[in-house]
């Protein structure tokens, strides 16, 4: 099995060109279920959960193409709409599809996406929502069968939590069930501003998104469109906290940093000095990162969940205790154990870890438990004195485009072995 192999305490140095975002991606993908013809899709990563999407709209009868950073998925022979269990298992985010898969074929069978690597992660909203807008879903065997028998209709919805996948699976199913449907306490995300405007490209009628109150007018027919992904904010992110770790001053091209308010003003206040031109972010960070008291995880606009163990990795160098609080999913510290392994001093104790500052980190042998436990401990491995072997690192391939080569183009002494 492949491992990153990191020599850590190199100074960084460059520029890196950030790629699409994988959480924009999937529910596009699953978009493109809802016309017929070819839908081309720019700025895609080359990730393994876009491989993983593309295995689900085959396995439905799409033909995917797929050259650098342009995607093609031809989906005029949909005739299945099923997704196999070992497709949902490998991708969580499957269940995205459903919506799409209903809306295109009046019926969908997946497997019930069990616990995860952040815990329970049930999908309630997303049922409870596709029961309002006419499906009936039994389940047997561990199958959730969705069949609706006179078409998906618009409702009204009130989602007790802002799910984001929740959201979406809605959006994708409203666009063309008869009739209007509100989307009360929506998730208020980029990535689903994303969905919406590729699928108002399509001739779908979606408003109100990035606001918690989102109206849908269902039409007949959706029509193949070309669409640009956002850049993915999370990754930014990464690389931000990869040279804030390390002293160092990089530029980062592709980014939106209006999508990364709540992140850059934590960077900002660690210490690093953020300047945004354009879509240009250039960083530079101090020797030693100042103490940031406390950080919680929000629902957008407030702290991403998503970027919670890269500001952790971050934090156990700054000079002072800091206290980082989930709020999102229950168990995102897994990775905390792997973390210490290379001598940072965090606790966790339920949805609150306390992060101890150290003055400097040593390799080690860790192992990814998630996508973004992953790249917490390469964040953390590019500081340590020495070398880490990171092993498990398919987690980190889900989510990363080319980690490796682009930071070793930046002077990290990063390799796959
Ligand atoms: C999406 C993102 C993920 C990010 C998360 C929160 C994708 C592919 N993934 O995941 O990277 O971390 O948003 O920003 O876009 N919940 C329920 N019932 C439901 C649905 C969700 O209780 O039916 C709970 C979840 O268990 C979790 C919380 O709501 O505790 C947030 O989940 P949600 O916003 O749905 O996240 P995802 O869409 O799974």
């Amino acid at each position: 099995m492949a491992e990153i192999v990191i020599s850590g305490g190199k100074t960084l140095s460059g520029e890196i060109t950030v790629q699409g975002a994988k959480n924009s991606v999937l529910p596009v993908l699953a978009g493109t279920l809802l016309c017929y013809g070819e839908s081309i899709i720019h700025n895609c990563p080359n990730i393994s959960d876009v491989d993983t999407s593309f295995l689900i709209l085959e396995g439905l009868g799409c033909k995917c193409k797929k050259q650098d950073s342009t995607v093609i998925v031809n989906s005029s022979a949909v005739n299945g709409y099923t997704i196999p269990d070992d497709l949902m298992r490998q991708m969580r985010s499957s269940v995205m599809f459903l919506g799409a898969i209903i809306g295109r074929t009046g019926k969908a069978v997946i497997s019930s996406p069990g616990g995860c690597e952040l815990g329970p992660r049930p999908i309630d909203l997303h049922l409870s929502a596709l029961k309002k807008m006419g499906v009936t879903i039994t389940e047997e065997h561990g199958l959730l069968c969705c069949e609706t028998k006179n078409g998906l209709r618009g409702a009204d919805i009130h989602l007790n939590f802002p799910s984001v996948g929740a959201t979406e699976n809605i959006i994708l199913a409203a666009a063309t069930a008869k009739g209007e449907t509100f989307i009360h306490n929506a998730a208020r995300e980029p990535e689903i501003s994303d969905l919406a405007d590729f699928l108002n490209s399509m001739g779908a009628k979606i408003s109100g998104c990035g606001s918690d109150t989102i109206y849908i007018s269902g039409v007949d027919k959706l029509y193949p469109t070309t669409h640009t992904i956002i850049p993915d904010r999370i990754v930014a992110a990464t690389y931000i906290a990869a040279a804030a770790v390390t002293g160092s001053k990089i530029t980062l091209k592709n980014t939106m940093p209006s999508h990364m308010v709540s992140c850059l003003s934590l960077f900002r206040e660690s210490g690093c000095d953020i300047k945004a031109l354009g879509r240009t972010l250039t960083v530079s960070a101090p020797k030693r990162l100042n103490r940031v008291p406390t950080v919680r995880s929000l629902v957008y606009p407030g702290f991403p969940t998503d970027a919670g163990p890269l500001v952790v990795a971050m934090l156990s160098l700054s000079s002072g205790t800091c206290v980082f609080v989930e709020n999102i999913f229950e168990n995102r510290f897994r990775y905390v154990g792997e973390l210490n392994r290379l001598g940072t001093k965090i606790k966790t104790e339920g949805k609150i870890a306390v992060i101890e500052g150290v003055q400097s980190l040593s390799g080690a042998n860790c192992k990814c438990t998630d996508l973004r436990g992953g790249a917490a401990l390469v964040t953390a491995a590019l500081a340590a004195n020495g070398e880490t072997q990171i092993s498990d690192i398919s987690h980190i391939l889900r989510g990363y485009e080319d980690i490796v080569s682009n930071l070793s183009s930046i002077g990290a002494d990063i390799k796959i072995v």
